[in-house]
């Protein structure tokens, strides 16, 4: 998977109302993925969006998909996922009892597989899953809600992930994901992250185009 530095906008933090237009104004800016959180009121205490919807905005969007499943029992759901559009898949480790075999069922469908740590859960729980995912997914607020601020001990979760990866000899992305903004960007890129999730800090106050582009710059 590619693995130079790129913003992913989260559409939570986006006007469902006008969903398009804010899909368009980030693509014009230069997004290459888009970051899809889909939450289900048990895993986490609140609810998003379903598959129905990935679909829709797949129907319009040629952005890559990169679906975060916060919801419980994720296996029953990948099939849909996969039909609706979704190229990358990643799922809670929390979430799932037997995560070698809802990663393998991800990559059987053609997607690209992707594991999510909540901020209490050890590095060591992925250790044996590593070379089977594409993707890590360091949440670095407690899952559930946009605009919450950045937890500073996930920068440090971040280095020894990726002294892990690298000490592997493996080229899994690491992908930062709540409170990311201007200045925790920066501390994630430096700390050895690839992808970087912004809901607010795009979606938020001013220009959808101009926030995009200024943290995409400070990655280059
Ligand atoms: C949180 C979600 C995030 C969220 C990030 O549970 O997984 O993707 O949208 O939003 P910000 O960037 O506003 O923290
Ligand atoms: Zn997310």
């Amino acid at each position: 998977m590619r693995k130079d530095k790129i913003v992913l906008p989260s559409i939570l933090a986006a006007n469902f109302a006008h969903l398009e237009d804010a899909i368009t104004q980030v693509t014009k800016a230069g997004a290459t993925m888009l970051h899809l959180d889909i939450m289900d009121g048990h895993f986490v205490p609140n609810i998003s969006f379903g598959s129905g919807t990935v679909k829709q905005i797949n129907s319009f969007c040629s952005l890559t998909l990169d679906t975060h499943l916060m919801i419980e029992d994720p296996d029953k759901y990948l099939e849909d996922f996969c039909n609706a559009g979704s190229d990358i898949l990643t799922v809670h480790v929390e979430a799932c009892r037997h995560l070698h075999r809802t990663v393998s069922k991800i990559k059987e469908l053609g997607m690209k597989a992707g594991v999510s740590l909540n901020p209490a859960t050890s590095l060591i729980s992925i250790e044996e899953i590593l070379p089977m995912v594409d993707l890590v997914l360091v949440m670095s607020v407690n899952p559930g809600f946009g605009g919450q601020k950045f937890i500073e001990s996930s920068i440090d979760r971040v280095e020894r992930l990726s002294a892990l990866i690298n000490e592997k000899k493996l080229h899994t992305v690491i992908e930062v994901d709540g409170g990311i903004d201007a200045t925790t960007i920066v501390k994630a890129k430096n700390a050895g992250a690839d992808y970087f999730v912004a809901g607010n800090a795009v979606f938020g106050n001013g220009k959808i185009e101009n926030n995009f582009k200024q943290l995409l710059q400070l990655l280059h």
